[in-house]
Formats: structure tokens, C-alpha cells, sequence
């Protein structure tokens, strides 16, 4: 959501900014625009659409020579997708400009007070207040400036400024919305997010919230919002840079599916010592797991649907009971946190406002937090009281699938980890747990291998109106992603329900060959949800099935089975998904979707 990149040194800003901004694209937008300084004055183009017209429009940066600049990808929130409405914004008289990422909250009251100033905006952005405010606080000195700015703003914001009097400079400023900054000997870079600027340096700052950095051609400064210089430590980043490229598939998408068996290994395996599970950085002696009275996972998206999973597993296996919200509505319902309740968030980014408001509400209510985090420095891992990372690597593809597996591993780990300290899964069930966990990774390359035969159920149904996923218990928590999985990225409406409710309404919706794709891995509810499948079958439903190896009366209700290997019934979770994210790719190839950059979606919502 909203990419930012800055660059000054000794290179043509423009060709830096373009490249990276393109590795921020997976982050979602609308538009995109530059600022560079000419040696004269601070040019800006600006286009809506994709990344490639904005290098188009500049024939990649050639016309927009300097050393020193800044460009965005915006995400509309406040004012459609349109070139005036694209960052960066200027003042009036074109001397500073400004990128911007997050929502300035009061900017109503603060534009009526410029206008009343006789400022004149052009555009329906909260961020324009921001180039006009610095403009009405500057008075030669940009750091003093741009402090009196954030003393008077709420909301949140991450910024790349810069000012033509002072073209030696550009500064990045953050509160609530990710931004780091990088150095290498040709110069300094700001950016949203890693992969921007991998290409160029490893050492990264990350800034933290109410922070500006001064960036010069050959070094940075760090300041307080009291303008006191302050000193950071850096950190090196060590993923391996093809990491973030497609490395010949043809989307990141099935790059990070075929990552899956590695990053469920790389998750489990240092989590495992001599048939026990050690979680170092959960920070709990037995004495507290023992304590434990509730648990509150919170999260949003795909993230909260390994949460609803995991209800499951942890009440069945830990019998500690277990509430998950979406992070959005947990944070202004005045939750109860009783003494003894344990918060759980989980996030690929780190960087979801919402989640990340939840941590801190919370926090704010005296409980520790364990988040559940797979970028490393992101903000929900910096503030949240103990981190357990997902080792899953960068996810480029808007649509999660390697983080949301590697996120439900950490999670039955906690599951296992609560049920034996606190006596609930015996030694002998606890062994046969891990062994089933450990064949995982070969069960879902075996599922994976067989992808030809979801590309060619796929292709029967790109022209799909609506689908339906059904399921009952973990089957239910499954349906949700893989309805979620198929929406997001073909734009084919589809639900998820529990089985047993679809008749309370949704039933009616069941034509002539609708697609009812039925999850049913629970042997102690298999019968149940094959009523269910009847039942829709009965009406018209054409009815596809996911169920375990050996389960072949399933064929007498659905009309295309796919089976997936014995494991654990906790664990299917992770087998059956891999088909359901298959059958949504090809849905979405083969309807000619972008299916890494889902129009309208963003990878990490940054906004609440
Ligand atoms: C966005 C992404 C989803 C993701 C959700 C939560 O909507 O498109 O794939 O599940 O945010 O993101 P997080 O980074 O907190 O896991």
C-alpha cells in the first residue's frame, strides 16, 4: 500500500527511484510519480495508472535528469486515482515536495486553516495539506519545519521531502507507516520496504516512529521530533536478493506455492530438538504456559484465517479457550482482557495498521503480546512483547500462500507446545504430532506436483459467477482462505460457509452447475458434511471435493474429488489449502488476471 522510494548520491535519481518502486509494486497502486531536482527547480511527473507509464512518460527517468529525488506508488484512499491526485505534491511555488504514505487524520481542519491562509489546493489529497504546511513553517530551516509539521499532525505517515534551496538533501519521516533508509558508497536511499533498494545496499536503518533523517549524497543524519540528533545502529539484511525475483516462473505467485515445502521446513525444523518443541522466543516458562486462561489471536486477512485454524487446534489440543478477531473490529470494541489472557497477533508484514493497533491496545491494557511476524524489523516485531518469526522469506505476491503456511506451522507448534506442558497430549500422541509434521513438507511437494490436474479443472470454470466453499470445523477455516484465494485474484465471487449453515440462507443461492467446493478432512465430521454436499448436489451444485486419501465414499457425492495424503487431522490444514491456492491461480491465469497485483488490493495495508 503506497511505495515509497527516495534516492541523492551520485547516480540519476530517476533510474534508481523506477526500479525501485517497481519492486514495491506487489505492495499495490494505482499511480505512480516522481520529483527530481534539475539543478534548477524540482521537476514532478505524475501518472495514474501502472509503473510502466510513469517510465514511459520520462522515457525510464532520461527526461528527469539529477542526482537528488523521491517517487511514489500511490493507493487511493483520500481522493480517486487520478494525475493530479498522484504524488508527490508541491507548495505553491514548486520549492519543496513531498511523497506520502499512510492518512493524515485531521487534515480537514488543518486545510480549511491554510485556505483561510490563502493557500490554493488542486487536488483532493490529505497529502497536499503536508506540502503546503511545510511551506507555512519553513522559514530556511527544513528540519525545524518539518518537526512543527508532525507536532501538528495525527494520523500516520511515512514521507520522502524535499526543498529546491536545499537540493543536498532529502529527508524521510515516519509515524505508523513502514520506511527505512540504506547507504551504499555511491549514495543514500529511503524506502517503504526492503527489496526497493536490496539491489543497491544491504545496511538498512530502520526508522522508528516520530523520527526524521536528513540524507545527504555521503551520510545520514537521525533526529527526534524535538530536533535532537540522535544515533541508530544498522542492520545488515541477509536474504538472498533472487529471493524477490520471479526466477523464471511466470509469477510470483507459483514461485512462492513451490516455496511452500521449504518454508513450512525452515518454520518447523529449528523448532524441533530431540523430539520436544522448543520455542526460545516465546519467552514462557511452563509455569506460565500452565497459567494461561485465554487466548486472543488477532489478526486480518489470510493471517486470520490461520488464526481461526488454530481456535481449533488449540482448544482441541491445549483446551485453553481460544477468541479470534479481526484486528480491525478488535481494536475499537473495547475488548475484555481478563487477567491471565494471552494476545496473539499474527501478520506476514508486520506492518498491518490495524494489527498493529491491536498490539498496542493490547499493550495498553497491561497484556504481553506474542506476535506471529514474518518480515524481521518490521513494526509489529519491534513492539510486539515476543516474536516468533515464520521463516517464510519475501512475499512479493499480493495473495499470501508461503507466509500463510509457514504462519499455520508456528502455530500448531504453540498448539502442541501449550497441549504437553499443560498434560493434554501425552507423550505417545505427541511424537506421532511431530513425525506427521515432519512429512508435511514432502506431502505438500507431492500435491504440488500434481498441479496439471487443477490447471485443467480450473480452466472449466473461468467463467464462474459465483463459488461456494463449505466445510465444518478446520474445514471451515480452510474454505475461508480458499474462497479467499479465489476472489482476491480472479474477481469471482465466492464464500465460505460452515457447512451445516449454508442452508440458513445461502443455500438459495445454488443453481444449475454452481461450483460447491467441499473440504471435508475431519473424519469425525466427514459424514456430516456430506450430507451437506448432497444437499447441494441435490439442487444443482457441481461439487468438488477435498478430502483424505482412502475417503473414496466421498465419490458418491461430489462430482471431482481431489485427495490429499494422510497427516494429522490438526495438520490438513496445510495439504488441503495447496489444491484450493492451485485451483484459484490457474482460475485467475486463465481468465488473464494480474495475478501478483489483484486490482484494488494491497500486500501490506498500511491504512486502517
Ligand atoms: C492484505 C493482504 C493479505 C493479508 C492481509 C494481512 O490484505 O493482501 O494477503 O493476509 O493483508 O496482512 P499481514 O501482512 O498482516 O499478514
Amino acid at each position: 500500500m503506497c511505495g515509497i522510494v527516495g534516492y541523492i548520491g551520485k547516480q540519476a535519481a530517476a533510474p534508481v527511484i523506477l526500479e525501485g518502486l517497481s519492486k514495491l509494486e506487489y505492495r499495490g497502486y494505482d499511480s505512480a510519480g516522481m520529483a527530481v531536482f534539475n539543478g534548477e527547480t524540482i521537476q514532478i511527473k505524475k501518472s495514474v495508472g501502472r509503473l510502466k507509464v510513469l517510465e514511459e512518460l520520462t522515457h525510464g527517468g532520461a527526461t528527469m535528469p539529477g542526482n537528488v529525488g523521491i517517487g511514489h506508488t500511490r493507493w487511493a484512499t483520500h481522493g480517486a486515482p487520478s494525475d493530479v491526485n498522484s504524488h508527490p505534491h508541491y507548495n505553491a511555488s514548486e520549492t519543496i515536495a513531498v511523497v506520502h504514505n499512510g492518512i493524515i487524520e485531521n487534515y480537514l481542519p488543518l486545510k480549511e486553516k491554510l485556505v483561510s491562509k490563502g493557500y490554493q489546493f488542486v487536488s483532493d489529497t490529505d497529502t497536499e495539506v503536508l506540502a503546503h504546511l511545510i511551506d507555512y513553517y519553513y522559514k530556511g530551516n527544513p528540519l525545524e519545519a518539518i518537526t512543527k509539521v508532525m507536532h501538528r499532525v495525527q494520523g500516520s505517515y511515512a514521507l520522502g521531502i524535499m526543498f529546491a534551496e536545499h537540493p543536498d538533501q532529502i529527508f524521510a519521516v515516519r509515524k505508523d507507516s513502514p520506511l527505512i533508509v540504506g547507504q551504499n558508497e555511491d549514495g543514500c536511499f529511503i524506502a517503504s520496504d526492503v527489496p526497493a533498494i536490496l539491489k543497491y545496499t544491504r545496511k538498512v536503518y530502520f526508522i522508528e516512529n516520530q523520527e526524521v533523517v536528513r540524507l545527504r549524497a555521503d551520510h545520514m543524519h537521525f533526529y527526534t521530533v524535538d530536533e535532537e540528533e540522535i544515533t541508530k545502529e544498522p542492520v545488515t539484511i541477509d536474504w538472498d536478493a533472487d529471493a524477490a525475483e520471479k526466477g523464471g516462473y511466470e509469477h510470483f505467485m507459483l514461485k512462492e506455492m513451490y516455496e511452500q515445502p521449504k518454508t513450512v521446513t525452515d518454520t518447523l525444523m529449528p523448532r524441533i530438538k530431540d523430539n520436544d518443541i522448543v520455542i526460545e522466543e516465546l519467552g514462557m516458562s511452563d509455569d506460565e504456559i500452565k497459567a494461561i486462561k485465554k487466548i486472543f489471536i488477532v489478526a486480518c486477512g489470510s493471517a486470520y484465517h490461520t488464526g481461526v485454524t488454530a481456535k481449533y487446534i488449540i482448544e482441541g489440543a491445549a483446551r485453553i479457550p481460544v477468541e479470534v478477531d479481526v484486528a480491525s473490529e478488535f481494536r475499537y470494541r473495547k475488548p475484555i482482557l481478563e487477567e491471565g489472557t494471552m494476545v496473539v497477533v499474527i501478520s506476514q508484514s508486520g506492518e498491518t495498521a490495524d494489527t498493529l493497533a491491536a498490539l498496542r491496545e493490547s499493550q495498553k491494557l497491561g497484556h504481553k503480546v506474542l506476535g506471529i511476524v514474518n518480515v524481521v524489523g518490521s513494526s509489529i516485531a519491534r513492539e510486539a512483547d515476543n516474536v516468533m518469526y515464520t521463516w517464510a522469506g519475501p512475499e512479493i505476491a499480493v495473495a499470501t500462500t508461503k507466509a500463510y503456511s509457514a504462519q499455520l506451522i508456528a502455530l500448531y507448534l504453540l498448539a502442541m507446545k501449550f497441549g504437553k506442558v499443560r498434560g493434554q497430549i501425552d507423550d505417545a500422541t505427541f511424537i506421532d504430532m511431530l513425525e506427521s509434521l515432519k512429512k508435511l513438507p514432502s506431502q505438500i511437494e507431492m500435491l504440488l506436483s500434481n498441479k496439471e490436474r487443477i490447471q485443467r479443472f480450473a480452466n472449466r470454470y473461468v467463467g464462474a459467477k459465483d463459488v461456494f466453499f463449505i466445510g465444518r470445523g478446520i474445514d471451515y477455516a480452510i474454505s475461508m482462505e480458499g474462497s479467499l484465494k479465489l476472489k482476491e485474484i480472479s474477481y469471482i465471487h465466492s464464500e465460505a460457509y460452515a457447512a451445516g449453515e449454508l442452508k440458513h440462507g445461502t443455500i438459495s443461492l445454488i443453481e444449475e452447475g454452481t461450483l460447491v467446493a467441499a473440504v471435508a478432512t475431519q473424519d469425525a465430521l466427514f459424514q456430516k458434511t456430506l450430507s451437506n454436499m448432497v444437499e447441494v448436489k441435490a439442487r444443482g451444485a457441481f461439487v468438488l471435493a477435498v478430502t483424505n486419501e482412502g475417503n473414496t465414499d466421498i465419490e458418491k457425492a461430489a462430482d471431482y474429488v481431489i485427495y490429499i495424503p494422510k497427516t494429522h487431522p490438526y495438520f490438513t490444514n496445510s495439504l488441503a489449502i495447496i489444491p484450493l491456492q492451485l485451483f484459484g491461480y490457474y482460475v485467475a491465469v486463465g481468465k488473464g488476471c494480474d495475478v501478483d497485483k489483484p486490482r484494488n488490493l494491497a500486500k501490506s495495508v498500511t491504512v486502517e
